[in-house]
């Protein structure tokens, strides 16, 4: 038996002959041999006292070409796992290389990061009309804005220098347009303590029993020089342009219809003009010639070597105006678009094919118009880049 010397110097186990014994010591009691088969249990395959192998030279064969495919299949097995791990690290390199070149992110986790990303916008995005009509129902409606604008006017005469004027339009009374809203408005102009208070059609919807509790309401504003008023086409589709009228007459406010108020001060005089709505441009006379209709007859209201001041509904009768050598229109029937982008362009609003006069001031041919954007609202009650307006204008003299 061979001497077996356990923990030679250097870590090196050998036996008295030099040979390298199995880690298993009671194994490296076998001839060598015999260790590749004679030692498996339970493998079926016999084997005498020394450990041979007892079978047929055939058996022998067969056992071998089996084991010879076991291992051919297996090393194939192995180079497919071998394959397949180089081309899923080469990817992984690769996706790798490519983040860092910013061009492309780890995809097997940024796709499903993009998808749920587009997912909350898209949710996101579906939700921003109802919070935008939210805020134009209950919050823009009803946020007055008060603006300023200062006007000048070659013809104002010297005595009118600073004079103020606040316009108000639109009411349109009805369930979003309460007459306690109205009312609160009518505080805000009076303490603005204008010289004369300006309206400019469309007191009602389309409820004419409403045009009594609408001019109650009116009846609370205030201005030295008067309150004077013009109708919309709401009181012409209602049918109230006469009782209004009257209530209005009766309420301390005169409504000028196809007239003119002139306004004196210190012995100079500002002409102020009415027209009801001007709903047609052109129209064939009895002769079948177009004939424009906006202001028709009203020529003769316009006075010369003065400022004349028209308060008309519609916007659209502008140019007309201009062509008479109106100084400044006053108009409203646009409520500023209501639903509009005014905050990039006035003019990116839903009445932009109906009229190009969509709020503010323009200018033509040395006409000035000034579009109020209307306290109220029609069709459907929500505002949005079109706040309700008050507005008081500084008369001064010059071009
Ligand atoms: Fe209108």
């Amino acid at each position: 038996m061979s001497n077996i010397c356990w923990g030679e110097p250097g870590g090196v186990r050998t036996n008295s002959d030099g040979v390298v014994p199995s880690p298993d010591p009671v194994v490296s009691h076998q001839p060598i041999r015999d260790i590749a088969v004679g030692q498996r249990h339970g493998s079926g395959i016999e084997t005498d006292d020394r450990g041979g192998d007892q079978r047929a030279p055939k058996q022998r064969e067969r056992y071998q070409r089996g084991q010879d495919r076991k291992a051919h299949v297996l090393a194939i097995v192995v180079g497919i796992a071998g394959e397949f791990e180089r081309v899923v690290s080469g990817a992984e390199r690769a996706s790798h290389v490519l983040d860092r070149t910013g061009r492309v992110a780890d995809l097997r986790e940024r796709i499903p990061r993009r998808i749920a990303e587009l997912e909350q916008t898209a949710v996101a995005v579906s939700g921003l009309p109802f919070v935008a009509a939210a805020y134009g129902l209950l919050y823009e409606r009803l946020d007055v804005e008060v603006t300023n604008p200062r006007i000048r006017l070659a013809r104002l005469a010297k005595a009118f220098e600073g004079f103020r004027i606040v316009h108000l339009s639109d009411f349109h009374i009805g369930p979003f347009m309460t007459a306690d809203e109205i009312r609160r408005c009518v505080t805000i102009a009076n303490e603005l303590k204008a010289d004369l208070v300006a309206l400019t059609g469309d007191y009602v919807a389309d409820d004419p029993s409403a045009q009594g509790e609408v001019v109650q309401a009116l009846a609370g504003l205030r201005a030295p020089y008067g309150v004077f008023a013009c109708l919309g086409n709401h009181e012409f589709y209602t049918e109230t342009e006469e009782s209004i009228t009257r209530l209005f007459a009766a309420g301390g406010i005169r409504v000028l219809r196809q007239e003119r108020a002139p306004i004196q001060s210190h012995g100079e005089v500002l002409n102020l003009i009415g027209v009801d709505y001007q709903q047609m441009r052109f129209s064939n006379d009895h002769d079948g010639h177009l004939v424009d209709r906006y202001l028709e007859g009203s020529e003769k209201l316009v006075m010369p070597d003065m400022v004349n001041i028209l308060l008309s509904h519609n916007p659209n009768s502008f140019d007309r105006a201009a062509e008479l050598g109106i100084g400044l229109t006053l108009a409203g029937h646009s409520h500023g678009g209501q639903l509009a982008l005014s905050f990039i362009n006035r003019g990116l609003a839903l009445v932009r094919p109906e009229t190009p006069y969509v709020s503010g001031r323009y200018e033509k041919s040395g006409s000035q118009l000034y579009v109020n954007r209307g306290i109220g609202t029609t069709v459907i009650p929500i505002r949005l880049g079109a706040r309700p307006e008050i507005t008081v204008f500084e008369l001064a003299r010059g071009v």
